[in-house]
């Protein structure tokens, strides 16, 4: 695992856009580039940064297919909550040259989930599967909708949200923590990490414990996070903040190792 710590939230944005943008343009096959991508204020900075790097022509999007993490179940497309409004609203609708068809986002309005979800897991496997997973943790080490005690082997599903859950997210819902839909779908822990690559933003005071547990703890069902310790290709890029909770050694050790990559 690479732990990439920048100062703050811009330079650890900065940071992995410019990774996905070399890993999009150093993508010399015919077949697609297959893009896993979060919502959340975590991915907002590199989303940022990646539309404006479209713009500027330094990336291109033409070849690159997208899968999201997840959506809450009931919310029509057009909600303002809804991660179809979020992506498009924060990233799509400002892409110069991203296909719509290439676009896929779990439909929580779908009559039958369980199917719904079947298919998103064909889907991703009928282009090969997913080079790059980007994503975000809940500040109990959720990924994606991965509550704790979720299967670290989970794929596409039906989740039932934590009430800690509905709680934070419910700043979004007028501070009402009822107006957060219960369930979600959401693809498994065992989804994100079958991908060739998985890059995790974690930032700010309030996801210190979330980066403890996923670098130094265990790998345990309890950080369903903490699964990315047996991924060959995972890294995560932080910022300061968050690094509250690390060892000193931990910490120091990860500022060391990728001081010596730069060489
Ligand atoms: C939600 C999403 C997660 C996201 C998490 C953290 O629960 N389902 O995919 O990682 O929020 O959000 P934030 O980045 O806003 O802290």
């Amino acid at each position: 695992m690479r732990v990439i710590i920048q100062d703050n939230y811009d330079k650890m944005s900065k940071w992995a856009a410019e990774y996905i943008a070399a890993r999009i343009n150093g993508h010399k096959e015919a077949r697609p580039f297959v893009l896993g991508l979060p919502t959340g204020s975590s991915p907002i900075g590199v989303y940022r940064e990646l539309i404006k790097m479209n713009r500027e022509g330094r990336v291109s999007f033409r070849n690159v297919v997208t899968f999201n993490m997840d959506e809450y179940v009931g919310l029509p497309e057009d909600h303002d909550q809804s991660y179809h409004y979020f992506m498009h609203d924060n990233f799509f609708g400002h892409l110069t040259d991203m296909k719509p068809e290439n676009i896929n986002i779990l439909d929580g309005m779908a009559a039958d989930p369980e199917e719904e979800c079947r298919k998103y897991e064909e889907k991703i496997a009928s282009y090969g599967g997913i080079d790059l997973f980007m994503g975000g943790i809940g500040v109990d080490g959720h990924l994606a909708f991965n509550e704790p005690y979720t299967s670290l082997t989970s794929r596409t599903g039906v989740r039932l949200l934590t009430e800690d859950t509905r709680i934070v997210n419910s700043r979004f819902f007028g501070n009402d923590p009822d107006k957060v839909p219960a369930k979600a779908l959401s693809v498994g822990i065992g989804t994100v990490t079958d991908s060739r690559e998985v890059l995790v933003l974690i930032s700010g005071h309030n996801k210190a414990r979330a980066l403890a547990a996923t670098v130094e703890g265990g790998v345990s069902q309890k950080w369903t996070c903490s699964a990315l310790q047996l991924h060959q290709n995972a890294i995560i890029a932080c910022d300061e903040a968050a690094c509250g909770e690390l060892t000193v050694d931990t910490y120091k050790y990860f500022l060391d190792i990728e001081k010596a990559e730069r060489l």
